[in-house]
């Protein structure tokens, strides 16, 4: 049997968050549904933050309560969440598992969420009590995990300290995000490799954006390493709108490409993730493409309508 790759696709989130054109909820629920259809692992749907910083991930609970009532639908969903005001939202819209983001610098925290990096681990340990008695599961997303684009290069060594600590506090998976697309293979192959060394891989995931196209390379270090989890995002959208010259996230199609060729199970067709591709750029008018679309186009036939 092929060793499995769990994708979760951030489209819905980290795609739609940072696009010139927001999509009602009606797209966000096709386009939703079309990555779901392509056999994805996971979904991350949407955020629960303020409507006023980012007016595209408004309506969240809306489309959680739409998702959930559809029969045909039962992909697993999460949503990120940056306090806890969020995680009541997500919670009460009857989601169960939440990405929570933690940091690796104090001006990304401060940027993003306006809270100290100490503050942010304080709310998040917080969920995580929570969290357990609500049977919710919850991933910590640590943003700038490898360079914040105002400190600069983040030392591996605040990295992995975030890391021990929220796993022995119970996180259920932790997320290496580079935000800004900034990390190498030979950064990511340390920090992996320290990781793999003294603990449970499986519960690591990574998250790369392609600023300097080096997403790909990133994964592959990566999987070197042992880490089976990665964020990917449909069509390569994606980017966030606190952190200066991040650019998309590693295309899905181009991840799963990667990962089939080397002999991983991924459960994705690659017809229908072709189509979701498709969809992702005509609803966003942007037309964001993986790195393997062209080929893709010539070995697959369309489907859907
Ligand atoms: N969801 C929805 N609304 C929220 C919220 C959440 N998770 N957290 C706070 N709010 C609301 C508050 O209720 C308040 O509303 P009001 O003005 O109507 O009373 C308003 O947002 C401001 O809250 P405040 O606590 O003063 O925070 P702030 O203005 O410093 O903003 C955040 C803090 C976290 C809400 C905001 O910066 C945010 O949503 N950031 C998300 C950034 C993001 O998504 N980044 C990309 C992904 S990593
Ligand atoms: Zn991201």
């Amino acid at each position: 049997m092929r060793e499995k790759v769990v994708l979760t696709d951030v489209g819905p989130r980290d795609g739609l968050q940072n696009q010139g054109k927001i999509l009602n909820l009606g797209e966000r629920i096709e386009l939703v549904l079309a990555i779901a259809d392509a056999g994805i692992s996971q979904i991350e749907i949407g955020s629960f933050v303020s409507p006023r910083a980012v007016p595209a991930m408004a309506d969240t609970g809306e489309l959680v309560h739409e998702l959930i009532k559809l029969e045909s639908f039962r992909t697993p969903m999460v949503a990120l969440i940056p306090n806890f005001k969020g995680y009541n939202l997500a919670r009460n819209a009857g989601l169960t598992h939440v990405a929570m983001v933690l940091y690796a610098s104090d001006a990304m925290a401060r940027k993003n969420v306006g809270m100290s990096m100490i503050e942010a681990e304080a709310v998040t340990t917080l969920i995580l009590s929570e969290a357990q008695n609500d049977g919710i599961q919850v991933t910590c997303t640590i943003a700038v995990a490898f360079e914040c684009p105002f400190d600069g290069k983040t030392e591996p060594k605040i990295t992995e300290a975030i890391v021990d600590k929220f796993m022995d506090l119970g996180a259920d998976n932790i997320v290496l995000a580079d935000t800004i697309g900034a990390a190498n293979p030979k950064q990511v192959k340390f920090l992996t490799k320290n990781l793999a060394g003294k603990l449970d891989i499986n519960r690591i995931g990574c998250h790369f954006h392609d600023t300097r196209a080096l997403g790909l390379s990133n994964v592959y270090a990566a999987l070197e390493s042992g880490i089976r989890r990665f964020d990917s995002s449909i069509a390569g959208l994606g980017g966030c709108p606190f952190a200066p010259g991040a650019s998309g996230n590693v295309a899905t199609e181009d991840v799963a490409m990667l990962c089939e060729q080397l002999g991983f199970s991924t459960g994705l067709d690659f017809a229908k993730l072709l189509f979701a591709s498709e969809k992702a750029a005509g609803l966003t008018e942007s037309g964001a493409e993986g790195r393997a679309t062209a080929w893709l186009k010539q070995n697959y036939e369309k489907v859907g309508t």
